[in-house]
């Protein structure tokens, strides 16, 4: 295959060209077969179990999230705010729908979320918390919120071009721990 390019004298020539985009046919055929794979087809890249073994870290953060918010709503409610506690509430239920995408992709790239309770604290990137005052409770959520910030933005960036429909998800789940951290900041009296 070639394309005709002038040259600097304006000259006609005939440059051969590589990497054009074109389509891996056999790639094509392959993802006709192996059917055991699901969604994961060729095009997929060697990534697949760093992935999984990302997203069950990001799984255990976010059941100890919601673990650690249940808390804090149950125990904030008599508290002088129960506003705050209600909100605790909320953010409980948004980190279990976290952890139900995060479960659902894991299953759909072949894997096994991993929800075994004797582990979780250990796999989760930020802490349970018991505390008992509102102020130190909002802290806590704090922290953890921006260590899932953090932990996310890098898993985004890892992930990069390597998985588009997981580093989306991983978006559209950091756009809420930014939204969590802003309000609980909010709410931090200095
Ligand atoms: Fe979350
Ligand atoms: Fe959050």
């Amino acid at each position: 295959m070639s394309i005709t390019t002038f040259d600097t004298a304006g000259t006609r020539e005939a440059t051969p060209v590589s990497g054009r985009l074109e389509l891996d046919n056999a790639a094509l055929e392959a993802a006709k077969r192996s059917l055991e794979k699901g969604a994961v087809t060729p095009s997929y890249g060697p990534w697949r179990e760093d992935i999984i073994r990302l997203l069950n870290d990001a799984l255990a953060t976010e059941l100890v999230c919601t673990l650690r918010y249940k808390r804090h709503y149950f125990t904030a409610k008599g508290l002088a705010s129960p506003k705050i506690a209600e909100e605790f509430l909320v953010h409980a239920n948004e980190e279990t729908a976290h952890g139900d995408m995060i479960a659902e992709r894991i299953v759909q790239l072949g894997g096994e979320p991993d929800f075994a309770p004797t582990t979780l604290t250990s796999r989760s990137h930020a802490d349970y918390d018991e505390s008992r005052d509102l102020q130190a409770m909002i802290r806590a959520n704090l922290v953890a919120e921006r260590v899932a910030i953090e932990a996310y933005g890098q898993m985004i960036k890892l992930i990069g071009d390597k998985d588009s429909t997981t580093r989306r998800m991983l978006e559209s789940i950091l756009s809420q721990e930014q939204e969590h951290a802003d309000e609980l900041s909010d709410w931090l009296t200095p």
